[in-house]
This record gives C-alpha cells, sequence and structure tokens, in this order.
C-alpha cells in the first residue's frame, strides 16, 4: 500500500497535488512519500514482535540522506557496499554499530574507514577479504566483527541479472569453502565471528527459494557449532518483491512468520534482514511531462522529459512500471503509446505499449521507481540528474535540489592552452 492516489482526478503525494509540486520544483522529478516509507519499515520491523532482530535497509535503493535519516530515526540498521554508502549513513545520523557491509569488493581504504567507525559487522564474500581484513584490524588494533556470505545454490526465480544465490554467480562462498574459511577466522587474532550472510536475489515473489536458502543456511550453522564456532546473528539477505503489475509478492510479515516458524524455539540467534525495494520501491514515483506526440504508421510515441538515464529499470531488465496520468480529466482519445525519452538510444523507454488518454504537456508518473530509480540514474546525454522531493502529509521537502548545467561539469578540466 502507498500514498500516491487520485483525488477527484487529481494525482495526489499523501496530501499534496503532484500538479502543485510540478509548479514549485518543475519535471522530471521524484516524489517520495514519508508516510509509505515509514510504514514499510514498521511492518518489517513489527512482524518480529519481540523476536530480537535488526532490520537493516539496504541503501543502494536509495540513498538520498533525508530517507536514511528517517529510517535511523526510526531505529533502522544499515546494509552498505562501499564507502560511500557508509558516508552517507555517518551523515544521515545512522548508527555505526547497526551497519552491516556487504560486496564482493571491499577496498582497503573501505575497510579501514568502517573499522575506523565500528560497524556491526563485514559480510565477506571472498577468501583473500579475510587475511584483508585481519591485517587491517590488526594495524589499528581493533578487533573486526565478521560473518561469511554463503552461496546456498537456490533459484530465486526473478530476473538473471538480479539472482545472486546459484552458484555460478560471483557472490558468496559456497559450503565447503564458507566452513573453511569460518576454521581460519576462528584462528585469526583480529577477527571475531558474529553471524552468517546469504542473499539469494531481489524482487522475489515466492517465500519458498527464501525458506530453501534458511535451510542450507541452518545446515552449515549446525556444522559450524560441532566444530565450537557459535554464531550471534543469522542475516538472511533482503530481496522481498514488490507489486509493479500483478505480481502478488508475500508480505512482509507473511515472509517473516514463516521465517520464525521454522526457526522455533530451537534457536535464539538474532535476525537481520537487508530490505531495499520492499521498503523504498512503493514510496516513489517519477514525474514526468509529455513533450511532443509523435504518430508514425506503425507506433505512437508519447516523447517525454524523463528519459533512461533517470530511470534505467525498463531499459536494462526490460522491467514493467505503471504509467499514470497525473490528471484524469482529459478530452483525448484512447491510444496504445510507447512512452520513450529523448535520448539516442532505441533502449530510451519507460515503458511500451500503454494504452493511454494523451494530450502534449500532460504529466505523467511512472510508479514504483522509489527503489533502484534515482541511485542508478546517470548524466548521459549531459542530462543533469532530476531533483527529489518527499512529502509528509501538507508538506513539501526538497531532498535533493535539481543539479545545474555548472554542476554537470563541475569536476572537469580544459587542457591548458
Ligand atoms: N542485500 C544485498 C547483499 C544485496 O545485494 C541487495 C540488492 C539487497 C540486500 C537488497 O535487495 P532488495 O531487498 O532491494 O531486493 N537494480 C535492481 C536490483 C539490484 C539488487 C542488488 N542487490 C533492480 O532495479 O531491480
Amino acid at each position: 500500500m502507498d500514498y500516491f492516489n487520485y483525488r477527484g482526478q487529481q494525482l495526489f503525494a499523501e496530501d499534496v497535488a503532484i500538479a502543485k509540486i510540478v509548479e514549485e520544483y518543475g519535471s522530471p522529478c521524484y516524489i517520495y512519500s514519508k508516510a509509505t516509507l515509514t510504514r514499510h519499515w514498521q511492518e518489517f520491523d513489527q512482524a518480529f514482535g519481540s523476536y530480537p532482530h535488526l532490520i537493516c535497509y539496504a541503501v543502494k535503493a536509495n540513498s538520498n540522506i533525508a530517507i536514511l535519516n528517517l529510517l535511523a530515526g526510526l531505529g533502522s540498521g544499515f546494509d552498505i557496499v562501499s564507502i560511500g554508502e557508509l558516508e552517507r549513513v555517518i551523515t544521515a545520523k545512522g548508527d555505526p554499530k547497526k551497519i552491516v557491509f556487504s560486496g564482493v569488493g571491499k577496498r582497503k581504504d573501505e575497510i579501514i574507514a568502517a573499522l575506523k567507525v565500528g560497524i556491526r559487522c563485514f559480510n565477506i564474500e571472498v577468501v583473500g577479504e579475510l587475511d584483508r581484513i585481519n591485517q587491517l584490524a590488526g594495524e589499528l588494533g581493533v578487533v573486526a566483527p565478521v560473518s561469511f556470505r554463503v552461496n546456498p545454490n537456490v533459484d530465486a526465480k526473478t530476473h538473471p541479472y538480479i539472482s545472486t544465490g546459484l552458484k555460478e554467480n560471483k557472490f558468496g562462498l559456497d559450503t565447503q569453502l564458507a566452513i573453511h574459511e569460518y576454521l581460519r577466522a576462528a584462528e585469526m587474532p583480529h577477527i571475531k565471528i558474529v553471524g552468517i550472510d546469504c542473499h539469494i536475489g531481489s524482487q522475489l515473489t515466492e517465500t519458498g527459494p527464501f525458506l530453501d536458502a534458511l535451510e542450507k543456511v541452518l545446515i552449515i550453522v549446525s556444522i559450524l557449532e560441532k566444530k565450537g564456532i557459535t554464531l550471534e546473528h543469522l542475516d538472511l539477505g533482503g530481496g522481498l518483491g514488490i507489486c509493479y503489475n500483478d505480481e502478488q509478492p508475500p508480505k512482509p510479515s507473511t515472509y517473516i512468520n514463516a521465517i520464525l516458524k521454522r526457526l522455533g524455539k530451537s534457536y535464539s540467534y538474532e535476525i537481520l534482514l537487508e530490505p531495499g525495494r520492499a521498503i523504498a520501491g512503493n514510496a516513489g514515483i517519477l514525474i514526468t511531462q509529455i513533450e511532443y506526440l509523435k504518430t508514425t504508421a506503425d507506433k505512437n510515441f508519447a516523447i517525454v522529459n524523463a528519459a533512461m538515464n533517470d530511470l534505467v529499470r525498463p531499459s536494462l531488465y526490460n522491467a514493467w512500471q505503471e504509467i499514470i496520468p497525473v490528471n484524469q480529466q482529459t478530452n483525448a482519445t484512447m491510444f496504445t503509446w510507447d512512452i520513450v525519452g529523448p535520448i539516442c538510444e532505441t533502449g530510451d523507454f519507460l515503458g511500451k505499449n500503454r494504452p493511454l488518454k494523451l494530450t502534449e504537456g500532460d504529466l505523467l508518473a511512472i510508479r514504483s521507481s522509489g527503489a533502484y530509480g534515482f541511485t542508478m540514474s546517470s548524466n548521459y546525454n549531459s542530462r543533469p540528474r532530476i531533483a527529489e522531493i518527499m512529502v509528509d502529509a501538507k508538506t513539501v521537502h526538497l531532498i535533493k535540489k535539481r543539479e545545474s548545467l555548472q554542476e554537470l561539469m563541475a569536476n572537469e578540466y580544459l587542457l591548458p592552452q
């Protein structure tokens, strides 16, 4: 559920008309709903009841510091994958003790920065990473908390680009290697083993693959226990899907209840989750305006002022996101349209074959754009990054200013003449 609804025939974000926001801040722009973000995070948190847990929001989904600050205020932890994301979480007043650091390629400077602020856990994915962390922790005179990301070889049944838990994927360690690494880690002076971790993919619409992965994790946990290695937490990653079209993903509570049911009373580990999309995805929309309507013998194109550089998911994954008018009141006739951007690529589309009643100048909303929208945007075709806005009931906050043309070239230099 979200808070982008029609009142009369006008689309609103919470209590503010989208058209009003565009009057002030222009288009294209991303608009987020604070109530939706809050509600989604709390759904995860509350489903655990009194069971020990930590929701570590996956920063890559949407890393605007206003959003991180909002979630930090709710008590959220964070899943980061770079020093940039670490810096953002700290700036947004996130608690370092609630940060887990994932990713296959952590550089030395990134590990040092995370050790200095004292993060909750490094999720190790590569053999050499353990030795690197041990050495750097030693040099700083600290002990590094670690977990190993295991690759459970489970099919997440999602798009191949966002499936991560199969043995042919670059992520995690297989069971044998993970156990070998745990035993090595147990002997290292600057390492403290705290958990185990897995993440099998994104936009999962069934609980089955999550439970299969949990089963594999529990097998490894029991092998480790027999070898005298006890863990404090199980991090089951992110990946819960959302409804873009007609998908029916389980609710966070259904998914969490299934996990807790499987764990029963025989386990007392703290459970960590790393949801990104399920918190931010349906909490944001992308607003764009129609520049031209172009009709050819074969196709009708609505050429809009947003493009693949602003929202790359349709081009990159052939992802379907709902496109709706901001104002439903129209005299136009219904036709089937491809909604395309001005970029010089045939792959520059936001939606194809959409039955809509369109007129030049109309505003359109591309729903479910709160996750992997702005964070995957680029300056391709020298298009400045667009504004981000957060609505809180009747109040509108600009949370990222539209980039100016000067800012576009700010870090570039002419060669000496
Ligand atoms: N944890 C780890 C280690 C991850 O790699 C990811 C996402 C998450 C958590 C959060 O997953 P979520 O709950 O958001 O599904 N750009 C793609 C999605 C890439 C996901 C990458 N990893 C898209 O737009 O669909």
